[in-house]
């Protein structure tokens, strides 16, 4: 059972995913924090993230391990844990620019397979790129969406406290955020046309995690 859950930013991708891996007893996968630590890693060793040659020249040196455990996931870049820093405000600026690198994802995109190859079980990966590009084979493609309004509300909720953040901000870095992602040239943020869309902005996260769940259990029954 591989579940590929993609869609843009503040859709509830990660916390649905997380909730249906756990519930099925499935591992999963944040291929976004994938990306993030690859960016953190150019960031603190002086590389320009956006000079392509060299964050290509680089993209294979960062050793990256990911975690599986849906109730506790875990990241580590040369062994050391960067599960805080991936998600500062810096990273999440550069991140679009190191992700539209061909090498970068290349790298990346061979580390997913190989998780999902190895998740016995099943895996929940979620990301931009996994139901048309990494797992195109997913026995379920579910895509995310939600209206900008409602996406930029969760993620001004959810970064309150831990940085200063005020909705209309939060609202244009999202918006140059996906179009960047939604424009690249290399595996753009895309719904697969055998993906079921989910419109989150009218649900609660444990209505989305129920429907995700139900769309599972149906491809059980008929596999
Ligand atoms: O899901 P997230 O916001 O943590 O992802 C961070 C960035 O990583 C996102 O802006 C685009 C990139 N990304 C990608 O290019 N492909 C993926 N499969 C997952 C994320």
């Amino acid at each position: 059972m591989i579940v590929a859950i993609d869609g843009p930013s503040g859709t509830g991708k990660s916390s649905t995913s997380r909730a249906v891996a756990a519930k099925l007893g499935l591992s999963y996968l944040d291929t976004g924090a994938q990306y993030r630590a690859i960016t953190w890693w150019m960031l603190t060793n002086g590389i320009d993230v956006n000079d392509a040659a060299g964050v290509a020249d680089a993209a294979g040196k960062p050793v990256i391990v990911s975690g599986s455990d849906p109730a506790a996931p875990t990241i580590t870049v040369d062994a050391v844990d960067a599960s805080g820093p991936i998600r500062t405000q810096e990273v999440t600026a550069a991140v679009s620019a190191v992700s539209a690198v061909p090498e970068v994802r290349a790298r990346l995109v061979e580390l997913q397979r190989t998780a999902a190859a190895e998740a016995l079980a099943g895996i929940v990966v979620e990301g931009r790129d996994i139901g048309t590009t990494v797992l195109p084979d997913a026995t379920l493609k579910i895509f995310l969406t939600a209206s900008e309004e409602a996406r930029a509300a969760r993620r001004t909720a959810e970064l309150k406290g831990k940085e200063a953040q005020d909705l209309a901000a939060t609202r244009a870095a999202m918006a140059k955020r996906d179009a960047a992602d939604s424009g690249r040239k290399t595996s753009p943020l895309a719904k697969a046309d055998d993906a079921v869309e989910v419109d989150t902005s009218e649900l609660t996260l444990d209505q989305v995690i129920e429907c995700v769940v139900t769309l599972v259990e149906e491809k059980r029954i008929k596999a």
